[in-house]
């Protein structure tokens, strides 16, 4: 333990919105949205990160259209009536001091799959989902994700810009909901991603051929969320740095740098996902910290803040990465899952929080008189 002010327990300023750490809940879909309206069971997932001390929370990937839904069960934001459940959510994570971004989405051609514990492969297009009418799976080009995978309708020129238009209403729903900060999710072979990609992407128009071309559709998203969404608010963008299938780290700087001057403010470094068994972490392993070294040369390359993610699962292991300078926030996943209370395990472990004043005072002032009458602040090992 020490007593040296960790950097992940600073706050963070990004236009007007101050985190009060570095700690951020990666997006992870649950799956369990009705009508891609959030249900109880998103408010207690995200309740609990906000009484855990994290400083931003985000929400899964949330479907700008219902035709971008990957499962029957994501959330989305393409109807005005899914917003009020949001709405209680950000409302909650305020009052108990985190940020709440929200990550906006379409599958493309990865849309209308079974969720994960149920076989994640593509639906059975014959049998209705769950009650429901399956959508269509649309896409830049007409070639599916992998064999036994829809071939995707091939969006026309007037469609993508229809598409545009439906990430600004999303942005604006978002508005609404009361978050703080979106993130456009154009990583893991979802539809943005698949613009970029000279391998799902092969159009003639001008939203195909040249990287220009191709980064066009991103870059016009961009901007039409960021003319929405407020000046005060930041905006994130997740970019899957490598893909192992045609995009390269040199790509990534150039849209990086693109980005930058659209208005975003922090690149979200992942990898991967535009073809089954693509992602980097299959060649690396399951190595801690794998995607880290993206977040770093993004960061370097492109002058934009950085989010790291990818097995960070350490405090010790979040602080390094952010006194080495590889990224100015740290995302963790799956640990979250494992432990809501990450933040605030983390702040004790590294000397952050001695009174428990991160923890609300239902629970922190319990264990901060629980420390003062002798009880060591973690328990013995
Ligand atoms: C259950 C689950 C759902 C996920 N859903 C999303 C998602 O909606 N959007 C996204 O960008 N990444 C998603 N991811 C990827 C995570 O955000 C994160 O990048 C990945 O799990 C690596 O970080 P970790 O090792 O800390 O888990 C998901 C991961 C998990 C485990």
């Amino acid at each position: 333990m020490s007593d040296q002010h960790p950097m992940l327990f600073q706050p963070f300023r990004l236009r007007g919105l101050t985190l009060r750490n570095r700690v951020v809940v990666s997006p992870m879909a649950q799956y369990s949205a009705e009508d891609g309206a959030a249900t109880d069971w998103h408010f207690a997932h995200f309740a609990r990160f906000a009484v855990g001390g994290a400083g931003l929370v985000f929400s899964e990937a949330v479907k700008v259209e219902r035709r971008g839904l990957g499962t029957v069960g994501d959330m989305g934001l393409w109807d005005d009536a899914q917003i009020a459940p949001l709405r209680r959510i950000t409302d909650f994570l305020r009052r108990h001091g985190a940020a709440s971004g929200i990550q906006l989405n379409h599958a493309g051609r990865k849309a209308g799959t079974a969720r994960p514990w149920e076989g994640f492969g593509p639906l059975d297009r014959a049998v209705p989902i769950e009650g429901r009418a399956h959508w269509q799976v649309v896409g830049p080009s007409a070639i599916s994700h992998a064999p036994g995978y829809p071939v995707p309708h091939a969006l026309s020129t007037n469609e993508v810009v229809e598409q545009v238009n439906a990430w600004a209403q999303a942005a604006r729903r978002a508005v609404a909901a009361g978050f703080d900060v979106l993130e456009i999710h154009g990583a893991h072979g979802y539809l943005v991603h698949q613009f970029l990609s000279p391998e799902a992407n092969r159009r003639e128009d001008r939203y195909g051929g040249s990287l220009a071309n191709r980064m066009r559709f991103a870059l016009e998203i961009t901007e039409a969320v960021r003319a929405i969404w407020p000046a005060d608010r930041p905006v994130f963008f997740r970019i899957s740095a490598v893909d192992d299938r045609g995009w390269t780290m040199a790509d990534s700087i150039v849209l990086a740098r693109e980005l930058k001057a659209c208005g975003v403010d922090v690149i979200d470094c992942s990898s991967g996902g535009i073809a089954p068994g693509s992602p980097t972490a299959s060649r690396t392993g399951l190595q801690l910290g794998y995607q880290v070294p993206y977040a770093a040369e993004l960061r370097r390359e492109s002058a934009l803040a950085s989010m790291a993610v990818g097995l960070i699962v350490g405090a010790a292991q979040a602080e390094a990465i952010l006194q080495g300078g590889s990224a100015d926030l740290v995302a963790i996943g799956r640990e979250m899952l494992r432990d809501p209370f990450w933040a605030a395990h983390a702040a004790e472990e590294l000397g952050a929080d001695p009174g428990f004043a991160l923890l609300p005072p239902q629970y922190g002032w319990w264990l901060e008189r629980r420390r003062r009458s002798g009880y060591p602040v973690s328990p013995p090992s």
